[in-house]
């Protein structure tokens, strides 16, 4: 049987402020977010900026809770609250990033599978795909074009 082969493209750069200015100020905008992160529990914390097609910046961050799965991904939080009110609105971009003890320094960031595949059924809502941009610790920057890239084979309707 003929091993299938499955390839997809991405960005690296040694720091964000190597990037384009709007995606920089993406970066800044999931910084800030970063700082109204909720995460007493696991000390980890995330922020998440949307860009929407308009030019407007929707912002996320984890909020814990007590009762540990009740808590929420920056992800989510942001795509969340873009599904329910800005539902028309197609999304450009998905800045990610987070610092706390929970990754090595040098661990490049990605999302957990979860915010994947929610992040999938934005995408899968509109045409365009939607970038993503992913900022770790040590500013290390990974870029990548679709959400479908970091979930191949992702439970959905299929590009
Ligand atoms: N977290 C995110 O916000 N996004 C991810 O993609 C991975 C994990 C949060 C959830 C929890 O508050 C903390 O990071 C540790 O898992």
């Amino acid at each position: 049987m003929a091993l299938q082969e499955h390839k997809f493209f991405y960005q690296l750069f040694a720091h964000w402020n190597q990037l384009a200015e709007p995606d920089q100020k993406l970066v800044e905008h999931a910084v800030l977010a970063m700082g109204k992160a909720y995460a007493p529990y696991s000390k980890f914390k995330v922020g998440a900026s949307v860009l929407l097609a308009t030019g407007e910046i929707i912002c996320g961050s984890n909020q814990e809770n007590i009762a540990f799965p009740s808590g929420l991904c920056a992800e989510r939080v942001a795509l969340n609250y873009v599904g329910a009110n800005h539902p028309e609105i197609e999304i450009d971009t998905l800045c990610i990033v987070a610092e706390g003890g929970l990754m090595p320094d040098e661990q490049l960031l990605s999302p957990c599978g979860a915010c994947r595949q929610v992040m999938l059924e934005s995408e899968n809502r509109q045409k365009p795909p939607i970038r993503v941009i992913m900022v770790n610790q040590d500013q290390r920057t990974m870029i990548v074009l679709s959400v479908a890239d970091l979930l191949p084979f992702g439970f959905g309707k299929q590009a």
